[in-house]
C-alpha cells in the first residue's frame, strides 16, 4: 500500500514536515505556459518545412474523423503507443478503444481542430493536442505531444506543436498551458525555445505502507513459527495450509506469492517479491 501526498517545491515546511514522516520524492512536474500575444514562432517554421521535405504531412483529428472509424482506430493505436513512453508515477495501463472514445473523442472539451496529427503515408507518428477550458476562457491546455520512438529527434514534436500554437493564434486564445515532468529532458528543451515559461512545480511525495496481503501473510508466518523454523533451514514447511518453499534459507515463497525473508534488527521482516 503506497500513500501519496503533493507539495508545492516553494512550500519547504510542508515538504519537510512529509520527510519526517518517511516521505520522499517521486516525481516532479511543472506547469509551463506560453502568452500566445507575444509568442513568435516565425523563427521555428524551419521545422515544418523539414518535416514536409522528409515526406512527413500533418492532418487534424477532424480532418480524419471523416475518414471513419479506420483511420480513429490508429489514432486510438498512436496515442497508446506514446502514452507508453511518457514519465508517470505509476504503470501505464492502456485503454481500450471503446474507453478512449468515451474519454477522449466525446469529452466535451474536445478541439478536433486543435488536434495535430502527423503522418507518414497512412502511418499515424506523431500528435500534439489541445482541449479548452470552460472555466478559463481564452487558455487552451495542452494534452498529449508524442512521436512514435523510430521518428524521435527529427523535429517532428516541434513541428506539431507550432501547429498547436497557430491553432491558438488563430482562434484568439490567449495562453497554452502544459505540464512537464522534471526529467523529459526532450519536451522540455521543445517548450522552452518555442517559448513557455516555467511555473512553481509540485512534488509528488510517497511513502511505502505495508500491504495488507503481508500483514496477512506474517501472521500466518508467525503462527508457523517460521523465524524459528527457518533459522534450522527446514527445506519445506506448511504454513496455514500452504505450502512454503525455502530457498537458500533466505527466499520463501508460496504458490501465488512470492517473499523475501529479511533479518532485521527486531526479527525477520517480509518483503513482496516479484515472481521469477
Ligand atoms: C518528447 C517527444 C515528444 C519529443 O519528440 P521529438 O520528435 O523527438 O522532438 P523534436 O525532435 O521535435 O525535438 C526534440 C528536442 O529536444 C532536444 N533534446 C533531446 N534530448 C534532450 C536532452 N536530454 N536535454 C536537452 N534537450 C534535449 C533536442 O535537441 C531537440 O531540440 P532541437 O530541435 O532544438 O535540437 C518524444 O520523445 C516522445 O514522444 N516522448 C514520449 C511521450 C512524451 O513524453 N511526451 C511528452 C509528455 S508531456
Amino acid at each position: 500500500m503506497l500513500a501519496w501526498t503533493m507539495a508545492k517545491e516553494d512550500l519547504p515546511r510542508r515538504i519537510e514536515f512529509f520527510q519526517r514522516r518517511g516521505f520522499s520524492e517521486r516525481t516532479r512536474n511543472w506547469e509551463s505556459r506560453l502568452d500566445l500575444s507575444t509568442a513568435d514562432t516565425t523563427p521555428f517554421h524551419g521545422y515544418i518545412e523539414k518535416a514536409l521535405k522528409d515526406g512527413i504531412t500533418f492532418t487534424t483529428l477532424s480532418e480524419e474523423q471523416s475518414h471513419g472509424q479506420d483511420s480513429l482506430r490508429k489514432i486510438h493505436e498512436l496515442v497508446q503507443l506514446i502514452q507508453t513512453d511518457m514519465p508517470r508515477e505509476a504503470d501505464f495501463t492502456p485503454l481500450s478503444y471503446e474507453d478512449w472514445e468515451t474519454y477522449s473523442l466525446k469529452n466535451p472539451q474536445l478541439l478536433p481542430e486543435g488536434y495535430f496529427l502527423a503522418k507518414e503515408g497512412s502511418n499515424f507518428v506523431g500528435m500534439s493536442d489541445v482541449h479548452r477550458i470552460d472555466s478559463e476562457h481564452g487558455v487552451l491546455n495542452q494534452d498529449d505531444t508524442g512521436v512514435i520512438r523510430e521518428y524521435r529527434g527529427r523535429g517532428i514534436a516541434t513541428a506539431l506543436k507550432l501547429k498547436v500554437i497557430n491553432f491558438g493564434k488563430k482562434n484568439g486564445y490567449r495562453t497554452i498551458k502544459t505540464w512537464n515532468d522534471s526529467v523529459n529532458a526532450s519536451m522540455l528543451a521543445i517548450n522552452n525555445k518555442l517559448g513557455f515559461r516555467r511555473k512553481v512545480g509540485w512534488i509528488l511525495m510517497e511513502k511505502i505502507l505495508r500491504s495488507e496481503t503481508l500483514v496477512c501473510f506474517r501472521r500466518l508466518v508467525e503462527a508457523a513459527d517460521l523465524p524459528n523454523k527457518l533459522q534450522r533451514s527446514s527445506p519445506n514447511l506448511l504454513v496455514g495450509g500452504r505450502r512454503i518453499e525455502v530457498e537458500q534459507g533466505s527466499n520463501i515463497s508460496t504458490h501465488s506469492q512470492h517473499f523475501r525473508v529479511l533479518k532485521g534488527l527486531y526479527g525477520i521482516y517480509y518483503r513482496k517479491t516479484p515472481p521469477q
